[in-house]
C-alpha cells in the first residue's frame, strides 16, 4: 500500500538511540584524532586552532570595523565597545548582496567586491579617512598561524571562487584594498563565525565556552586545553578550537546513517564527498534532502499524481524558511498547500500531509545528530576538567536554529539524553558573529600595541 511504501522510504531517517550513541562516540574519536600531531592530517574533523586564548572579560574597548562573510548575509559593521562602568556595545551595520557569479567567480573579483562594499559603508558612515582596526569573520575552514593570518583550506557551502584555496585570506583582502587604493584599514584579526558567536555570547555569560552554528552550514568551536592541542606550541591555559565538524564522516565513519538521498544531495553539491555531516544537518542541504525524497516518491506515483514538475527538479527551492513554515504546527494543512503553491508545486491535501511528514523526519534527524555531536563536545570538556558534572553554556546562531519550529527542542533533548553528566544551556546570539569579531580584535590590538 501507499502508506507502507512511504514508511519504508522514511525508515532510514529514524535513528535509534544506539545510532545516536554511535554518532557521539565516533565524533569523539574524530575530535581526538584532529588534535593529535600524528593523526590530524587524516582526521575528518580538522580541529583548527583559532589563536583566541580566552573569552571577553569586559575590559575590551575601542572602535572597530568588522566584516562578516559566509552566512546568509554579507555584512559590514562598525562596532563601538565601551568598558568599565559603561560596559556596552553599539553596532551599525549594512547588509550587502554577494551575487552568485561573484561567489563562484575568481578570487580577485570576490575580494574586489568585498572592498567595494567596505568603501560604500565607509562613505555611508562618513568615515573614509579613519584608519580603523578591522576584524574579519570569515566562515570557512582556515588553517591559522596567528590571529591575523590563515589560509583557506577549502571552500564550503555555496562558495567556489578560484585561486583562493591554500591562499592567505588576510593577504587577499589586503591586496584588494591596495588595488582600490582608496582607504587604509588595519586588519587585526580573522575569526570563524562559530568563534565569533561564542565570543558574542561570552561577553554576557562567562560560562559560554562553546559556539554552535546551525545555519547555512554547521559548525562548533569550544575552549580546549592547550596541552591537548598538539598542533600548537605551549601547554598552559586554553585556546578556542574551530572544530569544522561539518566535515565529520568524510572518512566514511558515518556511512551507517547516510541514505541514498544523502548521497544524491552530495552528488549535486559543489564539494562532492566533503562536508558529509554538514550536508545532513544544515540549512543549505536539508531542503535538498527533502526534494530528493519527494522526487523519489513522485516517481513511484505516491505523490503529486506521479508528475515531476520542472519546479521539483530545481535545486535549492526548499529554503530553510519554507521548511520551517511547512513544519510549523500553527499552520493548517491548507496553508501548507499554500506554501507549496508558492513554490510552484500543486498539491492535494494528501500530498501536503506527506510533504510535511518528509520535512519532519529530515529535520528531526538533523537535530538529533547535531545533538549527538554536541554531546561528544560537552563530555570532552567535562573530562578535560576532571568533573563529575559540567555546567556550560553554548552560544548559538544560524537561520536553522532560529527559524525552525522544532530543531532547537530536539537538539536539546538529544544532548540531555546522551550527555547526562552535562548541564548544557543554549543561548541564542542576537547580534551575529561580527560583535565577537570586534571583541577579538580589541584584545588582539591591545596585545600588539604592547609589543
Ligand atoms: C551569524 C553570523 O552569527 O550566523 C553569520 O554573523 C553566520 O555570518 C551565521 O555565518 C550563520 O547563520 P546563517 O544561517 O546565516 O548561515
Ligand atoms: C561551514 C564552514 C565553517 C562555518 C560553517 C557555518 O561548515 O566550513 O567554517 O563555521 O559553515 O557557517
Amino acid at each position: 500500500s501507499q502508506r507502507k511504501q512511504i514508511d519504508e522510504t522514511l525508515a532510514p531517517f529514524k535513528l535509534s538511540r544506539q545510532h545516536l550513541q554511535d554518532v557521539k562516540d565516533n565524533m569523539r574519536v574524530e575530535l581526538e584524532r584532529g588534535l593529535k600531531k600524528d593523526t590530524h592530517h587524516s582526521a575528518s574533523v580538522k580541529m583548527l586552532p583559532s589563536y583566541v586564548y580566552g573569552t571577553p572579560d569586559g575590559t575590551e574597548r575601542g572602535k572597530f570595523l568588522a566584516l562578516d562573510l559566509g552566512g546568509t548575509n554579507f555584512r559590514v559593521l562598525l562596532v563601538k565597545i565601551y568598558s568599565g562602568l559603561r560596559k556596552s556595545i553599539r553596532m551599525y551595520n549594512k547588509i550587502y548582496a554577494i551575487p552568485l557569479e561573484i561567489m563562484q567567480g575568481t578570487g580577485e573579483e570576490l575580494f574586489d567586491h568585498i572592498v567595494q562594499c567596505i568603501s560604500d559603508f565607509l562613505d555611508y558612515m562618513g568615515m573614509k579617512n579613519a584608519r580603523l582596526p578591522l576584524g574579519f569573520t570569515f566562515s570557512f575552514p582556515c588553517r591559522q598561524a596567528g590571529i591575523d593570518k590563515g589560509s583557506l583550506v577549502s571552500w564550503t557551502k555555496g562558495f567556489k571562487a578560484t585561486d583562493c584555496e591554500g591562499q592567505d585570506v588576510v593577504d587577499m583582502l589586503r591586496e584588494a584594498m591596495k588595488r582600490r587604493n582608496e582607504f587604509d584599514l588595519d586588519i587585526v584579526a580573522m575569526v570563524n563565525d562559530a568563534v565569533g558567536t561564542m565570543m558574542t555570547c561570552a561577553y554576557e555569560d562567562p560560562n559560554c565556552e562553546i559556539g554552535l552554528i546551525a545555519g547555512t552550514g554547521s559548525n562548533v568551536c569550544y575552549m580546549e586545553e592547550m596541552r591537548n592541542i598538539e598542533t600548537v606550541e605551549g601547554e598552559e591555559g586554553r585556546m578556542c578550537v574551530n572544530t569544522e565538524w561539518g566535515g565529520f564522516g568524510d572518512n566514511d565513519c558515518i556511512e551507517f546513517i547516510r541514505t541514498k538521498f544523502d548521497r544524491e544531495v552530495d552528488e549535486g553539491s559543489l564539494n562532492q564527498g566533503k562536508q558529509r555531516y554538514e550536508k545532513m544537518t544544515s540549512g543549505m542541504y536539508l531542503g535538498e534532502i527533502v526534494r530528493q525524497i519527494l522526487i523519489d516518491l513522485t516517481k513511484r506515483g505516491l505523490l503529486f499524481r506521479g508528475q515531476i514538475s520542472e519546479r521539483l527538479r530545481t535545486r535549492g527551492i526548499f529554503e530553510t524558511k519554507f521548511l520551517s513554515q511547512i513544519e510549523s504546527d500553527r499552520l493548517a494543512l491548507l496553508q501548507v498547500r499554500g506554501i507549496l503553491q508558492q513554490l510552484g508545486l500543486d498539491s492535494t491535501c494528501d500530498d501536503s500531509i506527506i510533504v510535511k511528514e518528509v520535512c519532519g523526519v529530515v529535520s528531526r534527524r538533523a537535530a538529533q545528530i547535531c545533538g549527538a555531536g554536541m554531546a561528544a563536545i560537552a563530555d570532552k570538556i567535562r573530562e578535560n576538567r576532571g568533573l563529575e558534572q559540567l555546567d556550560i553554556t553554548v552560544g548559538v546562531d544560524g537561520t536553522l536554529y532560529k527559524l525552525h519550529p522544532h530543531f532547537s527542542k530536539v537538539l536539546k533533548e538529544t544532548v540531555k539524553d546522551l550527555a547526562p553528566q552535562c548541564d548544557v544551556t543554549f543561548v541564542l546570539s542576537e547580534d551575529g558573529s561580527g560583535k565577537g569579531a570586534a571583541l577579538i580584535t580589541a584584545v588582539a590590538q591591545r596585545l600588539y600595541s604592547h609589543t
